[in-house]
């Protein structure tokens, strides 16, 4: 168990900020006054509000201010690597990392974009990024028909680069499919060391939605030493 973590996922839309505003208030919870950090955000209609960094910093406690969460934003529905190319917003590595150092050893989550070999900028994709991070990976999962695959492209990446991995949560962001049945048991049957959490059940509403990603997650955050 930790309390820092990087939320990643095997692809866009899957619930990486539904898992890590869940982990935010966790730890919220236990009074740490956590971090979020969600580096790059693409894909809004007003640069003013980018919806991920604002659910986090909600889910944080409000403490944080939002350009200390979200850096780099783009208007467009793209990778952040190709939006900064078209927008010709620049960004930087060098500030980012700066960035990160200076939540020190702080409590919090940071919330990647898209999956894994999403271009940042033009030499970094996100794996690159959770690299230099060094924190506990969370993997979030869309259960149903191809998510065995996906996973398991995720996991071996993760293997090869030398990223530990607290967590695999797998959510519904669909109404259960077939395939969803089976997935759990062939997932950990080929990775019998990784940790599978959820599925978390497909939810409407959004105040059931945020409890259910808290009891998938609640075994994840250790509490604070006392
Ligand atoms: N269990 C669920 N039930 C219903 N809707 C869900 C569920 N999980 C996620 N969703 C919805 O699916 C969408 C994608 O979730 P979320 O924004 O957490 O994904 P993401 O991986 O962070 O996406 P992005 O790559 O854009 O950052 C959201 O609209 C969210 O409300
Ligand atoms: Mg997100």
């Amino acid at each position: 168990m930790a309390r820092r973590f990087f939320v990643t996922g095997t692809d866009t839309g899957v619930g990486k900020t539904q898992v890590s505003c869940a982990l935010l208030r966790a730890l919220a919870r236990q009074g740490a006054s956590p971090f979020a950090f969600k580096p790059f955000e693409s894909g809004m209609s007003s640069l003013d509000a980018p919806g991920d960094s604002l659910a986090l910093q909600a889910a944080a406690g409000g403490w944080q201010s939002l350009d200390t969460i979200s850096l780099f934003r783009f208007r467009a529905p793209l990778a952040p690597g190709i939006a900064a190319k078209v927008e010709r917003r620049p960004t930087s590595w060098a500030r980012l990392l700066k960035r990160f150092s200076a939540f020190g050893r702080r409590p919090g989550v940071v919330e990647g974009a898209g999956g894994l070999h999403v271009p940042l900028d033009a030499r970094h994709d996100v794996i690159d990024l959770m690299e230099a991070l060094r924190l506990p990976v969370v993997v979030v999962a869309r259960a149903g028909l191809g998510t065995v695959n996906h996973t398991t492209l995720t996991l071996d990446a993760l293997a090869a680069h030398r990223l530990g991995v607290a967590a695999v949560v797998l959510v519904h962001t669909q109404p259960a499919d077939e395939a969803s049945r089976y997935n759990p048991a062939e997932l950990q049957r080929r990775f019998p060391r990784v940790r599978f959490l959820g599925p978390v059940p497909f939810e409407r509403d959004g105040a059931k939605r945020a409890r259910a990603f808290d009891r998938v997650t609640a075994g994840l955050v250790r509490l604070p030493q006392s």
